[in-house]
């Protein structure tokens, strides 16, 4: 999809913030600092319209982004950010849990996870959660402009086998820095959604 219009449209913490117009959603999920936001950028090609941060902890409000007025893409707080206080961290959690939960304009998923490592017990805690739930998942496998391309496929392998990926569960590398699965992350959710672009 090529991006002409889009624009940061509502940031709420509760259900009365969110959007009314009945658009689909796309949420992005994944650990704190893992690349949600930047992703978010390079999909809508924006420089730095989601802001982003070397250090975890950035997003903390729900942010929907209008895309020609066809759908949201909607920036989620990361999970397993342990240096924020308690409280904090149990609000966040209460938020996403209840917009994932029930958000009835929520038609897929996108989950992170850092094409480097095996994904932790909270990634794997959050992809069941959210498949007991029957959303699409889309994984993205992202900042694969810091491995070797011989490493890739090993990689993947690791991820697939750690998450106990189902066989319709789409598996893709990214990279906010390349802009690599830019098109290919696309061409996932317009077909999720149902939406194309005439252009
Ligand atoms: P929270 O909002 O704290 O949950 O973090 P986030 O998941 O939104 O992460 P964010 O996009 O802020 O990125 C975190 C850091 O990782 C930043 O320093 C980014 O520049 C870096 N980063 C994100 N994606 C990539 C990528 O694909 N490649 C490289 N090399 N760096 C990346
Ligand atoms: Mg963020």
């Amino acid at each position: 999809m090529e991006v002409i219009n889009v624009n940061l449209e509502a940031v709420g913490v509760k259900h009365s913030q969110y959007p009314g117009t009945g658009l689909p959603e796309v949420a992005f999920v994944g650990k704190s600092n893992v690349g949600k936001s930047t992703l978010i950028n390079a999909m809508v090609r924006r420089k730095a319209l989601a802001r982003t941060s070397s250090s975890p902890g950035k997003t903390r409000t729900i942010n929907f982004y209008n895309v020609e007025n066809l759908l949201y893409i909607v920036d989620v707080p990361g999970y397993g950010y342990a240096k924020a206080p308690k409280s904090e961290i149990e609000k966040w959690g209460r938020m996403i849990e209840e917009y994932l939960e029930k958000r009835e304009e929520l038609e897929a998923i996108v989950m992170l996870v850092d094409i480097r490592h095996e994904p932790g017990q909270n990634d794997i805690l959050m992809y069941e959660w959210l498949k007991h739930y029957g959303y699409d998942i889309i994984i993205a496998a992202t900042k694969v402009d810091k491995i070797n391309r011989s490493q890739i496929q090993k990689q993947l392998s690791v991820i697939k086998k750690k998450l106990n990926l189902s066989a319709q569960d789409k598996l893709i590398p990214f990279s906010g820095v390349s802009k690599a699965g830019v098109e290919e992350l696309w061409d996932v959710i317009e077909n999720i959604v149902g939406i194309e672009k005439n252009n």
